[in-house]
């Protein structure tokens, strides 16, 4: 894993540093970090009636509706060491991305960069390749386009989409806790709530 060097600030530093996270919907992504003891401080989504709201009061965290773009910038604090996009469906404003650049990752159904946007699991089963999978990636201007920090390939044949996107949502979960586990330079205590 190749990691920007804005995460070596050393585990004193980071560690009671803000980490936010942006979600739009369901937030089953949120809710395996909160399940693998990442320390979330806020939520911020877009969408009054995302279920992620209620994930974040099941699990005692702060959480803002922001629904304009032009206001997120200033929604999470300056020192916020990273911004963790988990089935956000909006476009970061260029201002935010240039805030917060190499402190904001996303994760995406797909093996980038193959199959960006919307609907990348069906994009790759209906193409017919024989792998698929997940990438974290860092975040840019771009959709899908930032630097890949990881990795993870699923093999297709034998399933049909439904078994596919099941598949494809828990190597998600276990992924992203994983990598982010290891950019907070984790040791089993520093970020357990
Ligand atoms: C996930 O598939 C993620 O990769 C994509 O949006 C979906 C969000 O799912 N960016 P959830 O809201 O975390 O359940």
């Amino acid at each position: 894993m190749k990691f920007h060097k804005a995460f070596f600030r050393g585990t004193s530093a980071t560690q009671f540093l803000p980490i936010v996270c942006f979600a739009s919907g369901n937030g089953t992504n949120l809710q395996a970090l909160i399940d693998a003891h990442i320390k979330i401080d806020m939520l911020i989504t877009d969408n009054p009636n995302a279920y992620a709201i209620q994930r974040a009061k099941n699990a005692d965290i702060h959480y803002h509706v922001v629904t304009k773009k032009k206001e997120w910038i200033n929604a999470i604090p300056n020192n916020t060491a990273l911004v963790i996009l988990a089935g956000f469906m909006r476009i970061l404003p260029p201002d935010f991305v240039n805030k917060f650049r190499e402190r904001i990752i996303n994760i995406h159904p797909s093996l980038l960069p193959s199959f960006p946007g919307l609907d990348a699991i069906k994009q790759a089963y209906d193409y017919g390749v024989k792998y698929t999978g997940v990438t974290v990636h860092y975040v840019d201007e771009g959709i899908d386009t930032g630097s890949i920090i990881a990795q993870k390939a699923v093999y297709i044949p034998g399933m049909d989409l439904a078994d596919l996107e099941k598949n494809i949502h828990q190597v998600e979960h276990e992924l992203y806790s994983m990598v982010i586990k290891q950019m907070l330079r984790y040791d089993g205590l520093n970020y357990v709530v």
